[in-house]
């Protein structure tokens, strides 16, 4: 059911590869909500993933850039606008991925190359996508912008490894150019810290399947969905939430504030 929630409102997604992507989820809600939306991906996944199919679907245009690259970011930023004929209102950073993790080293045998390389793609990317769109000017007041984030940042998740540290600093990035940005701008940053969804990267993670389960019983409510994160992304960008920033919200069925659910010990 739409609500119109975006209408007249245009913006960015990051990260959509296939039909499970949690970014995929978002652009198809988006799009229903009357919004306007420009795919960015990196080049390597527009050739491996199906974003195509996406673009056609929503009606929406692909800007290829690695979001660790600041030239390609400028690319996609100045397509955008030229696109849309006019600012962006909306932005969604939903990329994640640890060299690490992909090859299976251990927390405590790290490779500290590939470590710079998850941090940068995982992390100091969004600040490049904030930097870059401050640098050319190219947010509407009141933009809304988020990236997804996972619970590792504050709790001990063995097997997550260094995209524990990549979350932590990803949300710290957005309390602290939340900042600039809300004083320049008016512009809204936040994280929003999402269940286990059954996607590619989160079914990289060494036993997903287990995490998935447990934090599913935990929680009161269970496991949120990719569908249901993708609503409280359109939230975030709608009119309705202009005064939240510089959060890190958690939408995880209230696992992040349980201790013990008799469930876990006694299943019955
Ligand atoms: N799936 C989960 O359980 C879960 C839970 C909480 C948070 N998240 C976060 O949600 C976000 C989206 O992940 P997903 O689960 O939808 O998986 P996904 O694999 O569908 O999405 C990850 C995306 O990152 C993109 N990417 C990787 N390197 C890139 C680069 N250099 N430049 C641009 N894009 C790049 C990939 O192409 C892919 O589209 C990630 O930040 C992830 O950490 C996922």
């Amino acid at each position: 059911m739409s609500h119109n929630l975006l209408a007249g409102k245009q913006g960015i997604i990051f990260g959509a590869l296939d039909e499970k992507s949690l970014a995929w989820k978002v652009a198809e809600q988006v799009h229903a909500e009357g919004g306007k939306v420009v795919l960015t991906n990196a080049p390597v996944a527009l050739r491996f993933g199906e974003i195509d199919k996406l673009g056609e679907k929503i009606n929406a245009p692909i800007i290829p850039a690695d979001a660790t690259s600041e030239e390609e970011l400028e690319n996609l930023f100045n397509g955008a606008t030229e696109h849309f004929g006019g600012k962006i209102d909306f932005v969604l950073h939903s990329i994640g991925m640890s060299v690490n993790v992909r090859k299976k080293r251990d927390y405590t045998n790290l490779n500290y190359e590939w470590m710079k390389k998850t941090l940068d793609v995982s992390a100091i990317s969004f600040h490049k996508v904030m930097q870059t769109a401050w640098k050319l000017d190219a947010l509407n007041d009141w933009a809304s912008i988020v990236a997804l984030t996972y619970i590792a940042a504050q709790r001990v998740f063995p097997d997550y490894s260094e995209m524990a540290e990549s979350k932590a600093l990803l949300e710290s990035f957005a309390r602290s150019f939340g900042y600039h940005l809300a004083k320049a701008k008016k512009v809204r940053v936040n994280t929003i810290s999402q269940s286990p969804t059954v996607t590619t990267a989160g079914s990289g993670v060494k036993g997903f399947g287990d995490f998935f389960s447990y934090a599913d019983t935990m929680s009161p409510l269970g496991n949120a969905t990719g569908d249901q994160c993708a609503s409280f992304c359109v939230a975030m960008f709608s009119d309705l939430t202009k005064m939240v920033t510089m959060q890190n919200l958690f939408h995880d069925g209230g696992f992040s504030s349980m201790g013990i659910n008799p469930e876990i010990i006694d299943p019955g």
